[in-house]
């Protein structure tokens, strides 16, 4: 595992999206992992500003989100899918046909969970997948638990990620309690994997993850078991390794 730690949220931002479009500059075809969330929001805006500058090119890159809230319509607002288009795919070169988030409104949940992952099999597996973590440990929606799942699947969420998650949803009873997101083996199989947290609220998290023992009841710490994986944070988030 390597740690870096940035100055602040802008200097993680501007150095995780050169280190996308660096992997995009040694791999045209490159297949990205993507999270949501607030963290990085930055990064985005970066990449996005990159693209613009003509510094990247997403017309051969295909993407896979981490997540998606079950039962939330493409266009709800909170939903990834909405999020994602904001944030991101709107403002880039990307091919629509190249975007994959899981539907969390099929009809057949665990249908779609086998046919994510086989999506991504077929495209040859992560290249580079980009993470948050929940302040519980969580990466995608791998909440802790006495056992994790290997494959995308169909999960509760914690107590915990309702209550921070609420931040985004006009009420607490709005926050959608199940989610659809890639397994931990679905993670583990990227090639390289970049994990960013930013702020004081990440902190524990990071000293568990980085150094804790490694157990389901805190799913980022499996991290450590991944040959290439890389810590940014910036001085908050690493406050207390
Ligand atoms: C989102 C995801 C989550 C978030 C995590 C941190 O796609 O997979 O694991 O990365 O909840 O969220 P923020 O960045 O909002 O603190």
């Amino acid at each position: 595992m390597i740690v870096k730690i940035l100055e602040n949220y802008m200097e993680l931002s501007k150095i995780a999206a050169s280190m996308v479009a660096g992997e995009i500059k040694r791999n045209d075809k490159l297949v990205l992992g993507l999270a949501t969330g607030s963290t990085p929001e930055g990064m985005y805006a970066e990449l996005i500003r990159k693209f613009k500058a003509g510094e990247v090119d997403f017309t051969d890159v295909t993407t896979f989100n981490l997540d998606e809230y079950a039962s939330l319509a493409p266009d709800h607002p909170q939903s990834y899918h909405f999020f994602m288009n904001k944030h991101l795919f709107d403002h880039i070169n990307i091919k629509p046909e190249n975007i994959n988030i899981p539907d969390g409104c099929s009809s057949d949940l665990d249908h779609e969970c086998y046919e994510y992952d086989l999506r991504i099999e077929e495209a040859g597996g992560i290249g580079l997948q980009i993470l948050g973590i929940g302040t519980n440990g969580h990466i995608g929606f791998n909440e802790p638990a006495e056992m994790l799942c290997v494959h995308t699947h169909l999960v509760d969420l914690s107590d915990e990620t309702i209550k921070v998650n609420s931040r985004f949803f006009e009420s607490f009873d709005q926050v959608p309690r199940k989610a659809v997101t890639m397994g931990m083996g679905t993670i583990m199989h990227a090639e390289k994997i970049v994990l960013l947290a930013s702020g004081k609220s990440k902190a524990a998290a990071i000293r568990q993850t980085v150094s804790g023992g490694l157990t389901t009841a805190f799913p980022a710490s499996l991290l450590q078991l991944h040959k290439n994986v890389t810590v940014l944070l910036d001085r908050e988030a690493a406050s207390l390794i």
